[in-house]
């Protein structure tokens, strides 16, 4: 039996990719950066019955049209809105995600750009660098107290329970809104759920934790902005998509909020020329969020252990529609 042929469309860790090899052809495209072009993605997976995807690449229906023989599509996230599941749900393709595993590390990296954000670590680094540090002064680069603030979470998933139980070892309330209420993440974070107005009022953090949906596109706009307190501090370590960025630098810019700290933009990667990185109280790092190296390595198993399932006809141990096998036996 040939063994069946599989695309993968980044530079991976040998160990991940010796797990993929031992059972499959694999295709790669071999580098960190550029992304893989959409033509070669297109070419690549004529002949592909698996494909292991970033969430840089978009996999529409014409990838998959492309692609007649694909059993599965595994993402190395746990976010996947950059596969269009329904068309891979009307082809009865099963998409893998990687759950849980990027939970604490995401959460951990909310935190310092919270922290970071407060006590203006950017700008401090900067002060120094610019040769400006001369002496003690007492109100130089003061920032904003952490503990005792109220830390509002746009969404209760598994990351922003996480973000929560953080939030209780600096002595903040924790407020939430989410489109359902999460009453055992409430009694396990002593988080309280309030409306959507509330949460914008009342916060003053706000860390966004919601996946990137089209209700959830540009959730934090101008009217949004307006609702915060002006001494507000906005983090995303979601999808930039969730913010509307030039609302954001209006926002930023005339004071109506105070400070964000991002992990995510719209759009990725922000072009060096983009307004946000003109602001001295916007503070933007490279989508981090999971990247330290033992969390990263078990995301690359993970996917790829969904992708060795799907290949072979098995259920993928974590996959976003499971609809696919409604009525059959996967395979
Ligand atoms: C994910 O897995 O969706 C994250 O954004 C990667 O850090």
């Amino acid at each position: 039996m040939t063994a069946p042929k599989i695309f993968v469309t980044r530079r991976l860790p040998e160990e991940t990719l010796n797990l993929l090899r031992a059972e499959c052809e694999v295709s790669l495209w071999p580098h960190d950066a550029p992304p893989v072009p959409r033509d070669i993605l297109l070419w690549e997976v004529r002949d592909a019955q698996g494909l292991y995807a970033m969430l840089t690449d978009r996999i529409d229906a014409a990838v998959m049209d492309a692609a007649p023989g694909l059993k599965v599509i595994s993402n190395m996230a746990v976010g996947y809105d950059n596969i269009v599941v329904k068309e891979a749900t009307a082809r009865r393709i099963p998409v893998g995600n990687t759950p849980g595993v990027l939970t604490e590390t995401t959460a951990d990296l909310a935190f310092a750009l919270l922290l970071a954000a407060a006590r203006r670590l950017q700008e401090g680094a900067d002060y120094i660098r610019r040769g400006q540090w001369k002496t003690w002064i007492p109100f130089e680069l003061t920032g904003r107290d952490i503990h005792g603030k109220t830390l509002g979470l746009a969404g209760m998933g598994r990351i922003g329970a996480a973000v929560a139980r953080r939030a209780r070892g600096f002595d903040m309330p924790v407020i939430y809104h989410n489109r359902h209420r999460a009453p055992e993440r409430e009694a396990e974070t002593g988080a309280r759920y309030v409306s959507w107005g509330e949460l914008l009022a009342q916060s003053d953090f706000i860390s966004i934790h919601t996946p990137l949906t089209d209700e959830t596109r540009h959730l934090f706009n101008a009217a949004a902005f307006q609702q915060m307190k002006r001494s507000a501090i906005l983090i995303n370590t979601s999808r930039g998509g969730t913010v509307d960025p030039l609302a954001l630098y209006e926002a930023l810019k005339r004071g109506v909020i105070a400070y964000a700290a991002l992990d995510v933009t719209e759009p990725e990667p922000l072009p060096i020329t983009h307004p946000l990185l003109t602001l001295p109280n916007c503070l933007i790092i490279p989508h981090l969020g999971s990247a330290s190296v033992a969390t990263r390595m078990k995301m690359a198993t993970m996917a790829a252990r969904n992708l060795l399932a799907g290949v072979k006809g098995e259920p993928l141990p974590h996959c976003v529609n499971p609809e696919v096998y409604g009525g059959r036996q996967a395979g």
